[in-house]
């Protein structure tokens, strides 16, 4: 399967996508994840994307393509992925569909998670991340275990005015990703995703229940 998670930052794509990849047993790529750890490993790609990131502006195209080619060339990744974060406008979405193409597969379905822009901000202000293993937490609604808890870690691109900024420049390049794929003909399911992470994810498993995996 071939699955896309669309939605506003800090809509739980990330969450939801992590335990997907579990229950479902294939890789999620994660475009923001994928420049982080560029960052943290000094590469001159990382260090170009910094300051595209810090502003909450996108990372240029061809930046994010040539990352993705490489990844959906991966091994675990033939036989499918999840992908979180990418494509984020309708020319990345034309590459992904070229790329998949390529491969002989398509995308399967677009999960759109849709949660208002107030909550995202209170959201954001209590995302954590654990350093060591990239796992994302909340102060409230997700808390990370004590043993954890001294190292984890706020996202330089978490501040107020830059999620406010990130909402904005999803709005003009990412939202009309949902028209574009029901354009095309690939299934978009929209899911509230302000509720639980637990409830999040038992309608999105519902919903893809029968599509092969
Ligand atoms: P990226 O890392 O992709 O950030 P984003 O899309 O802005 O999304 P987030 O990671 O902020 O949020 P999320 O939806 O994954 O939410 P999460 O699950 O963490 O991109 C960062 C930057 O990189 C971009 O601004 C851009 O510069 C660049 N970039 C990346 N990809 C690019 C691309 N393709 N093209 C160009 N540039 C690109 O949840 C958020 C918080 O809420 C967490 O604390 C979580 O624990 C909590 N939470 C989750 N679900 C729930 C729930 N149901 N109830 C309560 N709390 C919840």
């Amino acid at each position: 399967m071939n699955l896309i998670l669309l939605g506003a930052p800090g809509a739980g794509k990330g969450t939801q996508g992590a335990l997907l990849a579990e229950r479902l047993g294939i890789p999620k790529i994660a475009t923001g994840d994928m420049l982080r750890e560029a960052l943290r490993a000094g590469t001159p790609l990382g260090t170009e994307a910094k300051r595209y990131m810090d502003a909450g502006e996108l990372v240029p195209d061809q930046v994010i393509l040539g990352m993705v080619r490489e990844r959906l060339a991966e091994p675990d990744a033939a036989g499918g992925a999840i992908f979180d974060g990418f494509p984020r406008n309708v020319e990345q979405a034309k590459s992904l569909d070229d790329m998949l193409g390529g491969m002989g597969r398509g995308i399967d379905a677009v999960v759109y998670l849709d949660v208002d822009d107030e909550t995202i901000v209170r959201r954001m202000s209590g995302r954590r991340t654990d350093p060591e293993t990239g796992v994302v937490y909340h102060v409230e609604h997700n808390p990370p275990p004590a043993e954890v808890a001294g190292r984890v870690v706020q996202r330089d691109d978490d501040r107020e005015e830059t999620v406010r900024h990130r909402l904005e420049v999803y709005r003009r390049s990412t939202a009309p990703l949902v028209e574009h794929y029901r354009t095309v003909g690939v299934p978009v399911h929209t899911v509230d995703g302000d509720r639980a992470i637990e409830e999040v994810q038992r309608e999105v498993l519902a919903l893809l229940d029968g599509r092969p995996t």
